[in-house]
């Protein structure tokens, strides 16, 4: 029994919901552990489309278990609505979707104060998704959050909304100068989505602790990636949870002697949604094209995301810090048409060559990329489905990353639909 980890190692989309689908038929149970709304999580199978932004993307496998953990930040609206697509395309969620009850609910001043504070930020703002994710991890870290279980108890929930409301109204009147909210529209709002929930949440400690006595295998799927994980990315240019692998434990309450495999997702380039440093950065008609040919345009919020070069110094870092295994590569037939290849195996400031990832913003703001060229393969891959039909050249640019990472590559991804996923 083998239980495994799936996360981003850079800064998200890529294309952790796509793998964790694929990998899914060999697991009992698929966990969300971490973020929020914030995530999106896109899947195609024969052109159908799903994005999943809190549900676990196993979903679409109605045998298996799908758990929402206590370290995701739930947004009961946002849940629903994803519940309610998923019915309207005869996808069955009874039974198989369980919502921790220790979990953190999103309010609507959540997302009201993202943006204010965003605003507030000016030039410096983070380019949160808006989805009240760093208010409601705040709330949380300082004891003012309001979970789940408390949500499902009326007369409770009613007297903690209403405190919450008067403190959160003297921000928006007294600091933001803005419109305050009101908690009786707040209360019967959610109360409406209490009473629709309350069929999936749990005690989803219990849940996980009976699958592991049953030895059901279990995959658990991050959101994000290791580079806007809060502690490891590039502060404060990150979100607002621990995106890499040692989020599991705290986010679902199983112990990390659970987690037996950890496997990271890269895409073939680099990509990169709001604000902050990225070092390999492709500006100019170059980065447009790789945006295009890859649909680079964010799943939550259709934001264009900045493309770059994979980049290895920071890949080695997320490794390091989840202790990844090995790696799956995705998009890779977006680099079909790149004559030469550039990969990043240092940062050059101040006369000084980087290996490791700084913490210092201004070296990663400011820092010359080092890189290593290897010619492109100029073929089409979207249509390749087994190894031994890559082309030499691409099959070179693997051996090259497996080289220069220290890990094996274990699939590459050549195109959005489920079975564009080639085994090596
Ligand atoms: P996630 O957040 O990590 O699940 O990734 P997203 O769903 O936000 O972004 C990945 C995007 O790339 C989605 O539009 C996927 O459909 C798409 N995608 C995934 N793998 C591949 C691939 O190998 N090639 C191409 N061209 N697109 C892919
Ligand atoms: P998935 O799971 C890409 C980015 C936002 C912003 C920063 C903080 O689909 O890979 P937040 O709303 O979390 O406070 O925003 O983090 N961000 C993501 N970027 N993919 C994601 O999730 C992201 N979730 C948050 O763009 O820069
Ligand atoms: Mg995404």
């Amino acid at each position: 029994m083998t239980n495994t980890c799936v996360v981003g190692l850079q800064w998200g989309d890529e294309g952790k919901g796509k793998i964790i689908d694929i990998l899914a038929k060999d697991y009992d149970v698929i966990v969300r552990y971490q973020g929020g709304g914030n995530a999106g999580h896109t899947l195609i199978i024969d052109e159908e489309k799903f994005i999943f932004h809190l549900i676990p993307s196993g979903i679409l496998h109605q045998d298996k278990k799908c758990v929402i953990g206590n370290g995701i930040v739930f947004d009961p609206c946002l849940f629903l609505d994803e519940v309610a697509g998923l019915s309207e395309r005869n996808i069955n969620v009874n039974g198989n979707l369980f919502v921790s009850d220790r979990a953190h609910v999103v309010f609507p001043y959540h997302k009201k104060l993202d943006l204010l504070i965003e605003k507030q930020k000016g030039n410096s703002m983070i380019g949160t998704t808006g989805r009240g994710i760093g208010p409601c991890y705040t709330d949380k870290i300082a004891r003012d959050g309001i979970r789940v279980a408390e949500l499902l108890h009326k007369e409770h929930f009613k007297e903690k909304l209403k405190k919450t409301v008067e403190e959160k109204n003297r921000l928006f009147v007294d600091l933001y100068k803005d419109e305050p909210v009101s908690w009786e529209e707040i209360y019967e709002e959610y109360c409406v989505y209490a009473e629709k929930i309350s069929p999936f949440v749990c005690d989803t400690v219990d849940l996980m602790a009976k699958a592991i006595e049953d030895n059901k295998k279990i995959l658990f799927e991050g959101a994000q990636g290791a580079l806007l994980d809060v502690d490891f990315g590039t502060y404060p240019y990150t979100t607002s949870s621990n995106a890499s692998a040692g989020g599991v434990s705290p986010g679902i309450g199983v112990s990390p002697k659970q987690i037996h495999e950890i496997i990271g997702i890269t895409k073939a380039y680099a990509t990169r949604v709001g604000s902050g440093p990225f070092p390999t950065e492709i500006d100019g008609e170059q980065g447009e094209h790789i945006r295009k040919k890859g649909g680079e345009f964010g799943s939550t919020t259709g934001r264009p995301r900045r493309c770059g070069w994979f980049d290895a110094v920071a890949i080695r870092h997320s490794v390091r810090i989840s202790g990844v295994d090995s790696l799956i590569m995705t998009k890779m037939d977006v680099l079909d048409d790149q004559e030469t290849i550039r990969i990043c195996t240092g940062y050059k400031s101040n006369k000084k060559v980087y290996h490791n990832f700084p913490a210092d913003l201004d070296v990663l703001e400011n820092c010359e990329p080092v890189y290593e060229e290897v010619s492109g393969w100029m073929e089409d891959t979207s249509k390749v489905r087994d190894v031994k039909s890559l082309p030499g050249k691409a099959m070179d640019y693997i051996r090259k990353v497996e080289e220069i990472i220290g890990l094996k590559v274990k699939m590459v991804s050549v195109g959005p639909e489920r079975l564009q996923i080639i085994s090596i």
